[in-house]
């Protein structure tokens, strides 16, 4: 069965934004399917971290709509858009720097006891996360030096791996990945790549933002480009088609 042939997890229509005089989204509409990976590609400054922000409730569209399973998503704030579902990994990483990587994990759903008690005078399991956390990172092979320690003092990508971890437990629906490898290693940015491979098979709509063109023909079901805020392209991935991409991307075909 192709992807098309099922509802769009997500659709985005006619989406507009500006940011001042920044017209950073001009009547952009995409849809994303469960079980397909979507590369989202564009230039810098092409309005591809505008969209994914719109998406999963950084910011409000100006005009336009953003629909979770047919109907109006409700991503009025990142907290919202993660309850419907969304998970994304930002560019400019939205970790707590002052945090323990199980504090980034569990930032807004911490296991806390006793569970008769309302929430906010429960306990928190600090335990139970800590061990969670730290089982989630060995499945993933992700090492850190220590897992007790403020994520500010990881490297770049040991953070970056820390959120597409977190991202990949608690995936439902949408995970977006704002150029995930692009601190990190060849080694890591494999493991990277395996993780999205998982999420896809696991039935998830990925929507990942990459430069790295080899990446986009190894893993994307699909392509959307975008240039100067507008969408300029889609197509299906493929060694024959990369140029054609690249032409899309920075607009030498016309
Ligand atoms: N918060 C903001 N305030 C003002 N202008 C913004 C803001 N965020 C983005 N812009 C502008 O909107 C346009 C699109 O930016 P965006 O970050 O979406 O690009 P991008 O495609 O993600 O680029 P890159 O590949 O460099 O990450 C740019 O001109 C940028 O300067
Ligand atoms: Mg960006």
């Amino acid at each position: 069965m192709t992807a098309a042939a099922t509802p769009p997890v997500l659709t985005v229509r006619n989406a507009q934004k500006r940011f001042g005089a920044v017209h950073a989204l001009k009547n952009v509409s995409l849809e994303a399917y469960r079980g397909e990976v979507l590369a989202l590609l564009g230039d810098n400054g092409a309005g591809k971290s505008t969209l994914v922000k719109c998406i999963s409730g950084v910011h409000a569209l100006d005009e336009g709509e953003i629909l979770l399973d047919g109907e109006a998503a409700p991503v009025h704030s990142p907290a919202a858009a993660r309850r419907a579902g969304i998970e994304t990994v930002y560019q400019d990483l939205a970790l707590f720097d002052n945090l323990t990587p199980a504090e980034n994990f569990y930032c807004g759903r911490e296991i806390a006891w006793p569970r008769w008690l309302p929430r906010g005078l429960r306990f928190l399991d600090r335990r139970a996360m800590n061990r969670d956390t730290a089982a989630v990172l060995e499945r993933l092979r992700v090492k850190l030096p220590k897992l007790d320690a403020p994520v500010a003092l990881m490297s770049g990508g040991q953070r970056q791996a820390i959120a597409v971890a977190r991202a990949t437990v608690f995936a439902r629906k949408l995970v977006i990945l704002d150029e995930p490898t692009a601190a990190l290693g060849l080694r890591e940015s494999r493991k990277v790549l395996d993780l999205i491979v998982q999420l896809r098979a696991e039935g998830n709509a990925v929507i990942v933002i990459t430069h790295n063109m080899e990446q986009v023909v190894e893993l994307a079901d699909r392509a959307v480009v975008l240039r100067q805020g507008r969408k300029v392209g889609e197509l299906r991935p493929s060694r024959a088609s990369q140029q054609e991409l690249v032409s899309m991307i920075v607009g030498a075909e016309g």
